[in-house]
Formats: structure tokens, sequence, C-alpha cells
């Protein structure tokens, strides 16, 4: 049950995507498409692809410590870290707890959360709820995806639509109105068959299972598409109205990046100006639950949101599942941090490493010490 007067607000936010930039041309000397079909069908230019040594978690702490930096927070101080991914760096551990190691959160707990290119709306979603029910004060929300490891490279159909990254941010309490105003989430297991990345415990990893592409990404284009352009307009409609809002009050839609078409359907069907929906997936393709977090860091840097700005996070995907977040935007530009401060915080982050560092070694030393015993 929300407590009456608290509030959960965005008060930090970073992004990080691999150095690695691979355009519709690259693609085109591997696979028979062209920059043409992929610019025309999708508006995607190019798209980030990690390296060796990149996974979803090192790319999220990367995120994350911006965010944590951003908020000028210590690390120590977060209740709980969330991340948003269907594309885990291992299937246990989960990716959360390796984040809340890599940024030396020690103090907080950590899982996380899979509803695929929705994951960010719902990990925001489930935050804010945590927030304002009083259970926790600080909350870091990441996406990140790799989703370059789960594509089958032959299959022109999805391999050019995908890329990695990851955003975050963090949600604090406070008694200031605004921040996450309301939340729609929602789910139909019913089309899980049209998006799927086959990975898991049912479907056994063989050779021939991944030389035939069964553990690889699968998509019903059209069909996805279809669903997107519904739900963009649903869903965003359902938590403007929450909120008691119109949609002429909303200042900057930030959906899920997957296609240029389904934006511009949806801008028709919300009766709202392109303009207002914002769109980054040019650079980096589709990152799944990474995209609105890496949106909402290339608009704020591009100075198109405002404190009091009303934003809409929208986002759709693999389940099927949907979900849309109605931001009152209650911070302004970056701040800007004195050289003591950012001095205090360099130290802050090497003293934490070395903790790090020394925890595992005396895990190790004792493990090793009960193994001679
Ligand atoms: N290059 C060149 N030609 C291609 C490519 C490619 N990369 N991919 C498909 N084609 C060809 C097909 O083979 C087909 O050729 P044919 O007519 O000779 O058989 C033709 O293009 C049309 O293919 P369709 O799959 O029917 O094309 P469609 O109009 O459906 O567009 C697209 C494909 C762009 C993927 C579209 O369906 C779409 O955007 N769907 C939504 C996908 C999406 O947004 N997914 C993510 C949302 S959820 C999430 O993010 C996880």
């Amino acid at each position: 049950m929300p407590q009456i007067g608290r509030y959960a607000h965005i008060t930090g936010w970073g992004a990080h995507v691999p150095s690695r930039a691979v355009t519709n041309d690259d693609l085109s000397q591997i696979l028979p498409t062209s920059d043409a079909w992929i610019r025309q069908m999708t508006g995607i230019v190019e798209r980030r692809i990690a390296e060796e040594g990149e996974y979803t978690s090192t790319m999220a702490i990367q995120a994350g410590r911006q965010a944590l930096k951003m908020a000028n927070l210590d690390p120590l101080t977060l209740d709980l870290v969330i991340c948003a991914t269907s594309t885990p760096d291992y299937l246990m551990p989960n990716t959360a707890s390796l984040i809340q190691d890599g940024l030396g959160a020690g103090k907080a707990a950590a899982f996380d959360l899979n509803t695929a290119c929705s994951g960010f709306v719902y990990a925001v979603s489930v935050a804010a709820g945590l927030i304002k029910g009083g259970l926790y004060e600080r909350i870091l929300v990441i996406g990140a995806e790799s989703m370059s490891r789960v594509m089958n490279w032959s299959d022109r159909s999805t391999c050019v639509l995908f890329g990695d990254g990851a955003g975050a941010v963090v949600l604090e309490a406070s008694d200031r109105p605004g921040g996450v105003l309301a939340s729609k989430l929602g789910s139909d297991g019913s089309g899980g068959d049209q998006l799927m990345v086959g990975l898991g415990t049912r479907l056994p990893i063989t050779e021939d299972s991944v030389a035939r592409g069964e553990t690889a990404m699968k998509m019903n284009g059209q069909q996805v598409f279809r669903f997107a352009t519904r739900i963009m307009n649903e869903a965003t409609r359902e938590v403007t109205a929450m909120a008691g809002l119109q949609l002429g009050d909303i200042d900057l839609i930030i959906p899920h990046q997957a296609n240029t078409r389904i934006l511009e359907v949806a801008a028709k069907q919300l009766s709202i100006p392109p303009g207002r929906i914002y769109a980054n997936l040019h650079r980096y393709g589709n990152t799944s639950a990474a995209s609105i977090p890496l949106a909402l860091v290339d608009a704020l840097a591009e100075g198109r949101i405002r404190a009091g700005d009303h934003l809409v996070f929208v986002g759709f995907g693999g389940g099927l599942t949907w979900g849309a977040c109605l931001v009152e935007w209650s911070y302004g530009p970056r701040r800007h941090w004195s050289v003591s401060q950012r001095a205090w915080r360099w130290m802050r982050d090497r003293v934490a490493g070395v903790k790090r560092g020394l925890h595992s070694l005396d895990r190790r030393l004792s493990g090793a010490s009960r193994g001679k015993g």
C-alpha cells in the first residue's frame, strides 16, 4: 500500500555501449541484406556489438557507476539492484548480484527481472512500488543486454535488428511530489512463441540444436509489429489516464526502440506529433531492456527533457509483455560536482574495489583451508 506523501524520483542516470559499431554496410558483407533495406524497414543505421570480454554485467556496471555518480550516492547506501535482462551472463548466479558486487554495493539485495524488451519499465515500476510502499530508500535499476550473443547470424530477418548496451537509473524516496506517478504492466503468454530465444532447461543445448539455430532468437516479425503498435497506443493512453493527465500533457514519450515504423504508426494512433516520440534506434538498433534507459540518457544529453516535464516510458516485447510508466521529471540538467567531491568519489570507488578484492581473497583462502582440513 503506497505511503501517503512518499514519492520515487529518478535522481541519477547513466549508459554504456560497446565501442565496436557495426553498420548496415558491414552486415551486407556477411549476409544477403543492404543498408537501404534495413534503413527503410527499421530505421536502424548501426548497432554496437560487445567485444570478447564484454558481458551484460560489465556493461551494466559501467552504466550503474555513472548513474550513482550522477545521483552522488555511495554504492553502500543502495538497498537494491534490479537488472532487467533477457541475456544474463549466466542462468545462475543472477546478473544483478554480479553488478552489486562489481559496484561495491555491499548492503544491497539484488535480482534479475526478465520480461525482454519491457524489462526496464517493469523494473522501474517494481522499484517505484517498493519505494512508495516504504520498504526501500534507494534502488538502482539497470536494463542491460548482450543481444548479439543470442542471434543466429545467418538469419537476416532478426540479426540486423538487435544490438548490445546498458542503461541505468537510480530511484530515490522523497516527500517531494513527482517522480514515477503511475505504472501499467501487462502480459499475454499465449503469444510467447512469437518472439523467443529457446536457450533454457526445456531445450537441450547440443551441437545439433545450436547448429539448427534452435537456441537463437526467433521472431514472427509481422505479428510482433501488429502487437507493438497496438500496445504502444493502449498502454500510453492507460497510464496517462491513471496519472489523471491528458495525452496533450505528455512532453515526451520514450518508447522501446524497436523500429521507426512502429513509432510512426503509434504517433498517428495517439494523434501526437512524431517529434514527441523520442528515437535513437538509428544509433543502437534494438537493445531490448536497455533501449529505454539508453534513449532517456540520450534525450537528456540533447536537452529534450526539463524539470517538470511529463514523460511516458513504454515498452513491449517477448512474453508477450508490455508496460508503461508515467514520470514527472523532477531534476534539471546534470548537476556539477566540485573537484573535492569528484576526488572523494574516486577514493570511495577505489576503497570499495579493494574491499571487494579482500573479501573474495578471504573467501578463497578460507575455502582452501577448509579443503585441507
Ligand atoms: N534484408 C533484406 N531483406 C530482408 C531482410 C533483410 N535483413 N529481412 C527480411 N528480408 C526479406 C524477406 O526475406 C522477405 O523477402 P521475400 O518477400 O522475398 O520473402 C521480405 O524481406 C519481407 O520480409 P518480412 O519479414 O515479411 O518483412 P516485414 O515487412 O515483416 O518487415 C521487420 C520485417 C522489419 C522485422 C518487421 O516485421 C518488424 O519490424 N517487425 C517488428 C519487429 C520488432 O519490432 N521486434 C522487436 C519488438 S520486441 C523486442 O524488441 C524483443
